[in-house]
């Protein structure tokens, strides 16, 4: 059987149009998860929304719509976007469906019936906009009210019935469970925030509201609705059929590898989440990783400060794969970053259409005017192209690491190193002027060619679509990336004819070029 590897992405907030934040989360996973398809693991890769709410229901009254109707409408944007961004994701979870109900009440139950859950009154402050629960000290004075210290949402008072879950009592599993796995909150600059505010101690937490209607009922009080996190945490295990845990996508899937998430959500996801599934004795996670956010100017970019960036444009007006490029280099992964069309560009001329696309057509062309439009026969190596050729397969385990440490700015600099290699070796042994020596003519070539193969494989996470038109060259279609493994160091069968390149980046003309 395969390894298996899962991965989630945040579930979004159907609350308005998808932006350029949910694309990177997204993206970042979807780079993760192919990497993990080309390594040979059977991947799960879930995104989807999260509907339910208060915070949906007023959006939803905002726009004098029924409040399904409106989730229906701008869930599918979501989907859509999925697809805009060539997602690999294999499940695409609503928290409106009915397995997720069925998921979230069973979840319910086992709280209950372990006495994780009681009756009791919450009064104190709430933000909508978070859908978060905040105590006096996380509050401040802004304007004529009060808002959250951190996100700067504002917050209202909450004097309702509402049941409770013993969160106080995980304080101590959760230190010991951060203790004994240090790499469970990664990466580890945001470790410490989470540390401190469980050590400043855990009250319980209110995980049911009366006051409105839009979630799932409490099982066997319909006057409550379950608190909307614990609802939508939930949609990791009800993708894989939870409570079934004896099925195979549970078995095989659960825990998941890796959670990855903006750091605006880690206290959700390190520390109510655990404690939930601990209460409910079924394991924890391997990793929540919070990454850092897209600002605008110097803010977060959010439906409510009105500065959103919207991908579609820059998709639009310069293609994918160079948007999903920039986000996965551009972007120091773990840090926030901004969306700098002018480096965008930069990206596009310099690494992909001069050193991959080039490359790409320059030993294309090469071949097929020289070795008779075929993968070349008769060659024998030297020192310098072994040691070209060996550079993938002596840093696989390290590129292995590396990923599983999600050291993003690894990847990148060792397929730009390599490219950069690649083209001075083509320059260095020039092969135009080796036309009477065929022997030499053809290893050349045969180098160059299976490292752009290999540079393809490795760029395959990063940028799909062009990979795929670049391994046309030699016939490799996607599902034989997929099933083959990054072990598979089988050189080309010679004699293969290549195929014709297309052109996979075209420059952008800059303005002050
Ligand atoms: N619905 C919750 C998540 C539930 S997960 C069980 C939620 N939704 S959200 O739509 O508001 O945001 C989800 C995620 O989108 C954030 O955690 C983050 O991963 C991403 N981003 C939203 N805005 C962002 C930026 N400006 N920059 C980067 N990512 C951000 O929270």
């Amino acid at each position: 059987m395969n390894k298996s590897f899962y991965i989630t992405t945040p579930i979004y907030y159907p609350s308005a149009k998808p932006h350029m934040g949910h694309a990177y989360s997204s993206i970042i996973a979807d780079f993760f998860a192919r990497f993990k398809i080309i390594d040979g693991f059977d991947v799960h890769f879930l995104t989807g929304t999260d509907e339910h709410g208060l915070k949906i229901q007023r959006a939803a009254e905002k726009r004098g719509l029924d409040t399904l109707k409106f989730c229906d409408e701008i869930s599918e944007t979501f989907r859509n976007l999925s697809k805009t961004l060539n997602l690999s994701n294999t499940d695409f979870i609503r928290t409106t469906e009915n397995r997720h109900k069925l998921s979230v009440q069973n979840l319910w139950k086992q709280l209950l019936k372990n006495d994780d859950i009681y009756l009791s009154k919450y009064s104190g402050w709430y933000s909508v906009s978070d859908e978060a629960f905040y105590s006096e000290d996380e509050v401040e004075e802004f304007e004529d009210s009060k808002r959250a210290i951190n996100s700067k949402s504002p917050v209202e008072w909450l004097d309702e019935e509402s049941y409770f879950f013993r969160l106080s009592k995980w304080e101590k599993p959760l230190l010991e469970y951060y203790e004994k796995n240090p790499s469970f909150i990664s990466p580890q600059s945001r470790k410490n925030e989470v540390i401190s505010f469980v050590k400043s101690g855990l009250k319980d937490l209110s995980v049911s509201r009366k006051s409105f209607s839009w979630g799932i009922p409490v099982p066997d009080d319909k006057e409550h609705v379950i608190y909307v996190w614990l609802d939508a945490l939930t949609n990791y295990i009800s993708s894989l059929n939870y409570p079934d845990t004896q099925d195979n996508m549970f078995k095989k899937f659960w825990p998941a590898s890796i959670h990855l998430i903006g750091k605006d959500i880690l206290r959700f996801h390190a520390i109510y989440w655990p404690a939930f599934l601990m209460a409910a004795n079924l394991p924890l996670p391997n990793k929540v990783y919070g990454h850092g956010w897209i600002l605008s100017g110097e803010e977060k970019m959010s439906k409510s400060k009105g500065n959103i960036l919207d991908p579609i444009e820059i998709i639009n007006k310069y293609g994918l794969d160079p948007l999903r490029y920039y986000l996965i280099k551009e972007v120091s992964f773990g840090n926030d970053g901004n969306i700098s069309q002018e480096r965008l560009e930069d990206c596009i001329n310099s690494d992909l259409a001069n050193n991959f696309g080039n490359l790409c057509q320059r030993v294309t062309a090469f071949a097929k005017k020289n070795c008779d439009g075929k993968i070349p026969d008769k060659i024998e190596f030297k020192e310098e192209d072994l040691k070209i050729l060996d550079r993938f397969k002596n840093n696989l385990d390290l590129i292995r690491t590396k990923i599983d440490e999600q050291d993003i700015n690894f990847y990148i600099d060792f397929i730009v190193n390599s490219l950069f290699e690649t083209n001075k070796y083509f320059n260095d042994q020039e092969p135009w002027k080796k036309k009477d020596d065929s022997v030499r003519l053809n290893t050349i070539v045969y180098t160059t060619l299976e490292i752009v193969r290999k540079i393809s494989y490795m760029l395959y996470p990063i940028i799909p679509e062009s990979v795929l038109k670049a391994l046309n060259i030699f016939n490799i279609k996607e599902k034989d990336i997929i099933f083959s493994t990054l072990e598979n160091h089988n050189y080309f069968k010679a004699n293969l004819s290549l195929k014709n390149i297309d052109i996979l980046f075209k420059k952008v003309e800059k303005k002050n070029d």
